[in-house]
């Protein structure tokens, strides 16, 4: 499928991307994509136009028009599971129809979305209380996509905060819901159990020891819980009202998720309006996606410079860099939505993957970055695809100065990674700083940056609820386009399952009430050792 990139990919690694820019000034804006205000700026890649008219080619090549349409309009293209994909409802606020097994899905969609304004503006606005007054704090509990999608809005929409503060607890790890209650008043707490299946045992876990701590501090757990799942039964059995529990169909996928009941923290934070505006941003997204030529498609060329880098060039791995310190968990985000989606080496059809899977994602938000792994990025050996993101302006006018700081850092390091420093002019630094001979030239080794490294830019007005909606949902195209062209299913993640079931086999063994006959050597050592330090 990518011989022929291959082959064109052998005369693109003889050249500097710096000479693709001198042999054609308009090169910034041909090699770039735009939505709305939103500009997405390839040209710091090896990509030209042939190279680029190759990569559109598969497109075409893998259906994409046909299976977009296909997810837009309910089928079951998550084969595995047997369900539709259709995380786009959530954000289909104008309620065209979309029909899964023969009904419309969007009136059920809107109720919801109203019951949960309704619940959350009863909290914000003091009307639902806990037992000892108004809420104060809200307590989010999931883990995976029911976390880190609201975990990363939240921090992302903090300049639009007027409700309640919200917390997060998602590792089992005790201490992590012991560090969020411990300053929280457990009578003015909301906690919501955000659970798809309502089974996840981090969650559950977590859940009981929330009641528990809500039950001896004087709260009240038949008010001042909340649930979101799609399992309204495991709800009840929980002993969540009714009337706080906010569903969604399987249809939704945890990662996907956040633009339904799983937002519901982010919409008690931000608000209606703001929510809303997020939302909105994710349809914008998709109107996009699906009406933009493949060449003009943000989350299509997203998706083919990522091919580009991953499977034809071979680069495993692909920074994510936030010039935006409230995107600070989307890396994270990120490593969910791309790694459990394309993270696959089995096709759709049962075959083997013909070409790697995505890449590895990573990443932090600059100028942090800067001073930490960038010298890998820098000088090391492998090549790290870099994909920049950055607004025009801040949300602090007073502190404007600090932005142009940030802006240009994000400037100054593409346009780093991309030109390099030769050895001469390695050498002509060393030699004005007085060295001389063997040592000069010693010392300006050290100093050669290769250059040539690749890296994108996606550049936008400022971080609100909807551009926030714009990036999510780009995003979610993009590994949608990437698992097209790669025969993926991007939807399951059978590749967890193996080792909840071991942790589940292995309970009883690290309670000490099952010996660890049959188990290698190195877990039953591991057992052994942490029996032996309990106290
Ligand atoms: O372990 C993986 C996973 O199934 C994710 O896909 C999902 O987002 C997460 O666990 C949480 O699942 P749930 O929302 O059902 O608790």
């Amino acid at each position: 499928m990518f011989d022929h990139l291959k082959t064109l990919a052998a005369s693109a690694r003889e050249r500097r991307i710096l000479d693709l820019f001198a042999a054609d000034p308009d090169r910034a804006a041909r090699f770039s994509a735009g939505t709305g205000d939103m500009h997405f700026d390839y040209s710091k890649t090896l990509i030209d136009d042939e190279i680029r008219a190759s990569l559109l080619k598969l497109c075409d090549e893998a259906g994409l028009a046909a299976r977009r349409d296909e997810m837009f309009a309910g089928e079951k293209i998550n084969e595995t599971e047997g369900r539709a994909v259709l995380h786009t409802a959530l954000r289909n606020l104008d309620g065209d129809p979309i029909e899964v097994d023969g009904g419309d899905v969007m009136p059920e969609v809107l109720e919801t979305l109203r019951r949960m304004r309704v619940f959350a503006e009863e909290i914000r606005g003091g009307a639902a209380q806990g037992a000892g007054g108004g809420i104060t704090d809200v307590v989010n509990i999931g883990i995976g996509g029911s976390d880190l999608g609201p975990v990363m809005a939240t921090l992302a929409l903090s300049p639009y905060h007027d409700g309640p503060r919200v917390h997060f607890v998602s590792n089992v790890d005790g201490a992590h819901i012991a560090d969020i209650l411990r300053p929280l008043d457990p009578t003015r707490t909301l906690v919501i159990v955000a659970s798809k299946t309502f089974t996840t045992i981090e969650t559950m876990t977590n859940a009981r020891t929330a009641r528990a701590w809500m039950q001896e501090g004087g709260g009240d757990p038949a008010r001042q819980f909340a649930a979101v799942s799609s399992a309204l039964d495991r709800t009840e059995a929980f002993g969540i009202p009714a009337d706080r529990v906010f569903g969604f169909a399987d249809w939704v996928g945890g990662r996907y998720s956040v633009w339904g009941p799983v937002g519901l923290p982010v919409l008690i934070a931000v608000g209606s309006y703001a929510f809303d505006a997020f939302l909105r941003g994710g349809q914008a997204m998709d109107l996009h996606f699906r009406s933009a030529d493949w060449a003009e498609n943000v989350p299509v060329m997203l998706a083919l410079v990522g091919i580009w880098h991953r499977q034809v060039l071979g680069c495993a791995s692909r920074a994510v860099l936030p010039y935006d310190q409230r995107l600070l968990r989307l890396p994270a985000y990120l490593q969910q939505l791309e790694m459990e989606s394309n993270g696959k080496s089995v096709a759709m059809d049962g075959s083997a993957l013909s070409a790697p899977c995505g890449p590895i994602i990573w990443g932090e938000p600059g100028t942090n970055g800067q001073h930490a792994f960038f010298q890998l990025i820098h000088q090391g050996t492998d090549v790290v695809p870099c994909e920049f993101l950055v607004a025009a302006e801040g949300h602090e006018p007073e502190l404007a100065h600090h932005h142009r700081l940030l802006l240009a850092n994000c400037l100054a390091q593409s346009e780093a990674l991309m030109r390099g420093r030769s050895l001469d002019e390695a050498r002509a630094r060393t030699a004005a700083a007085g060295l001389t001979g063997e040592e000069l030239e010693r010392q300006a080794r050290h100093r050669v940056f290769p250059g040539n490294r690749p890296s994108t830019t996606l550049i936008y007005p400022k971080l609100t609820p909807f551009v926030l909606g714009q990036i999510v949902a780009l995003y979610e195209h993009r590994v949608f386009v990437e698992g097209t062209i790669l025969g993926i299913n991007s939807f399951d993640q059978w590749g967890v399952e193996l080792g909840k079931e071991l942790a589940t086999s292995l309970g009883p063994l690290v309670d000490g009430e099952a010996g660890a006959e049959g188990k290698d050597g190195s877990t039953a050592a591991l057992i052994a050792y942490a029996l032996r330090y309990r106290s």
